[in-house]
């Protein structure tokens, strides 16, 4: 990609994500709650969306888009 070609991507870009993770520690039921793993609600997701261009976020339930957005908006 040229630099010039670069140049007008990030300048037409109104959000650029790159590589957005988002875990939630697991833990075990019962009287004493140990962090058993973590849940891995969304995993190196990247995108760009640019000026004017509408992009949509689909998938089955539990997949990462509600999480996805509020990790955006730290909300
Ligand atoms: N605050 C939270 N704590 C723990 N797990 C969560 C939390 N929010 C979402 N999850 C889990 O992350 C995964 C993705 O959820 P979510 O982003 O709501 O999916 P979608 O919006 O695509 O239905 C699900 O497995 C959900 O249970
Ligand atoms: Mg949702």
């Amino acid at each position: 990609m040229s630099n010039q070609t670069e140049k007008m991507e990030v300048k037409d870009a109104v959000l650029e994500v790159a590589g957005l993770c988002k875990y939630f520690p697991l833990y075990s039921t019962g009287v004493i709650r140990r962090q058993i793993g973590m849940l891995r609600a969304v995993d190196n997701v990247s995108f760009t969306l640019k000026k004017g261009k509408t992009i949509a976020l689909v998938g089955e339930s539990g997949c990462g888009k509600t999480t996805t957005a509020r990790t955006i908006l730290r909300a």
